[in-house]
């Protein structure tokens, strides 16, 4: 008897934990692994007050509309689109590395367009640079 309800005290606690994490963080749809070879890749655009203006910039110009202006995933293109964009402020987002958020920006997937091409590299660095500053 004593083993049942401690089974389920115990289940009820797993069960409130994982949906309090849930509710924190709303993670991409599905995993996007990296290749080592970009994850471990060294920024080289120094994290600096004009690098994050000029990732800004670019920011407002052609992510915000999906990711919205802090990065919430909350732009006004949100609505139309399947796939959850991510949110910039939390753990699963900001513990990623430069390499990593270098690489998606930079070839993409689904809904979320390359900007290889259209960006230089070192426009990507200045973006990955700025969606530091939203880490909460
Ligand atoms: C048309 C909408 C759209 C635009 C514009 C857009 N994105 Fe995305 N982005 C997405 C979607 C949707 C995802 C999630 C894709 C997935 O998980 O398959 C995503 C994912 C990402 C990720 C990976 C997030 C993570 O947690 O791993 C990064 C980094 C990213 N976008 C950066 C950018 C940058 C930088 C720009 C602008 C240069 C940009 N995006 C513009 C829709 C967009």
């Amino acid at each position: 008897m004593k083993n049942i309800k401690s089974f389920l005290a115990g289940s009820f606690f797993m069960f409130l934990s994982c949906s309090l994490i849930a509710q924190d963080e709303k993670p991409q749809s599905k995993p996007w692994p990296v290749a080592d070879e970009y994850k471990n890749m060294a920024n080289p655009v120094q994290k600096n007050k004009v690098s994050e203006d000029t990732g800004m910039a670019l920011y407002i110009k052609y992510c915000a509309s999906c990711h919205g202006k802090t990065g919430l995933g909350d732009g006004v293109k949100s609505r139309t689109l399947k796939d959850f964009a991510g949110d910039f402020s939390g753990s699963y987002y900001q513990d990623q590395t430069d390499g990593e958020h270098f690489y998606k920006t930079k070839f993409g997937r689904g809904e979320m367009p390359k900007y290889g091409g259209k960006l230089t590299d070192e426009e990507i660095w200045h973006t990955v640079n700025y969606m530091r500053t939203f880490r909460k």
